[in-house]
């Protein structure tokens, strides 16, 4: 008999999420609530500063905690499970919930996982439908470009990932180069609307690989030329917007292809945008999202990934496992 209900916990970067999951009887899932609180501190440097990070952390965990259980309409004596990410991220940060997790699971006598972030990003599409292996998964956030192929339940293959900046890194640096404000994604998605996508000249990037990669260097090159030009920003975000979304698109589905799956996991929070998920809704493949407030960093899409390894019969994590900057 599995434990109904899953805390997830994920504090990987400047987000400190707690979700938590349903797990019913016929193996199916709901999300009760996915509380996030995103850290305002670091907008004045430009760029997340780790050991604020973990402070702000540190602060907001328990509040966090109560609002989601609030939200579920349960105790903490209703948890039967405890899952927190492990890594990757920043290692300070981790180690807030992480540790957080454990002593939870001790205190209540439950078991604990450890998650990978990004296996955390992929099953936030398990609130949408039901994920069976084999599948492709594309997960694009601020810090991640990542292609794997999942021949079977907990196998995952990368098959592709970008060599300089991750895509949502791009949205970012060329909304704050247009002028456009921060979080880039939505700020270029909504001025992309204004624009002529035909205006300034994108390239294809990586044109004519014969593997997955992504890039976007090329891109944000001739963005920086087309605005010291003096392109209109409404221009280039529609511009880039289009090359970027097609690149993600067609490099996908050429590896959807050569890899034989008709199923196409997209997540992170550049699957929030909508001309992605229009361009992979039109193409041949089943592409499946995360459901609202699932794209972005959170702890829902952690007890998610709980959920799969309790359902896959996996043991559960030793109390001595750490905090990982970089996991494979
Ligand atoms: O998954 P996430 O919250 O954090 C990381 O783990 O990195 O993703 C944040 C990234 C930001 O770069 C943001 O600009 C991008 O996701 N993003 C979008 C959209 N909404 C958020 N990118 C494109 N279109 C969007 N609508
Ligand atoms: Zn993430």
């Amino acid at each position: 008999h599995l434990p109904r209900y899953i805390l997830g916990i994920d504090t990987s970067c400047d987000d400190t999420g707690v979700g938590l999951v349903e797990l019913a009887a016929d193996g199916s899932v709901q999300v009760r609530a996915n509380r996030v609180w995103s850290q305002t501190v670091h907008a004045q440097y430009g760029g997340v500063m780790p050991e604020l990070a973990s402070r702000e952390h540190v602060e907001r965990i328990d509040a966090v905690l109560e609002a989601a259980l609030a939200e579920a309409g349960l105790t903490v004596a209703d948890i039967g499970v405890v899952t927190a990410t492990s890594g990757p991220g920043l290692v300070g940060a981790l180690l807030v919930g992480l540790m957080y997790g454990k002593g939870l699971a001790q205190a209540l006598d439950v078991p604990f996982y450890a998650a990978h972030h990004l296996e955390g990003h992929i099953f936030a599409a398990a609130s949408e439908a039901e994920l069976q292996a084999p599948y492709l998964a594309l997960v694009v956030s601020g810090g991640h470009t990542h292609l794997f192929d999942v021949p079977r339940e907990g196998d995952y293959v990368l098959v592709g990932a970008t060599r300089d900046d991750a895509a949502g890194e791009a949205f970012d640096k060329i909304a704050r180069l247009a002028g456009l404000g921060y979080p880039g994604g939505p700020a270029i998605s909504e001025a992309a609307r204004r624009g002529d996508p035909d205006a300034v000249p994108f390239k294809e990037p990586l044109r004519g690989q014969k593997g997955f990669d992504f890039s976007f260097s090329g891109l944000k090159t001739a963005a920086l030329l087309a605005h010291k030009a003096g392109a209109k920003p409404e221009d280039l975000a529609a511009g880039f917007e289009r090359a970027a979304v097609r690149f993600l698109v067609g490099t996908t589905l050429r590896a959807a292809q050569a890899q034989g799956r008709e199923t196409v996991v997209v997540s992170g929070g550049v699957a929030a945008n909508r001309a992605l998920r229009e361009a992979f809704a039109a193409s041949p493949v089943r592409a499946v999202f995360p459901g609202a407030g699932l794209n972005t960093d959170n702890g829902a899409m952690i007890a998610l990934a709980g959920a799969a390894a309790l359902r896959a019969g996996r043991a559960p994590s030793p109390l001595s496992e750490g905090a990982v900057a970089y996991a494979p």
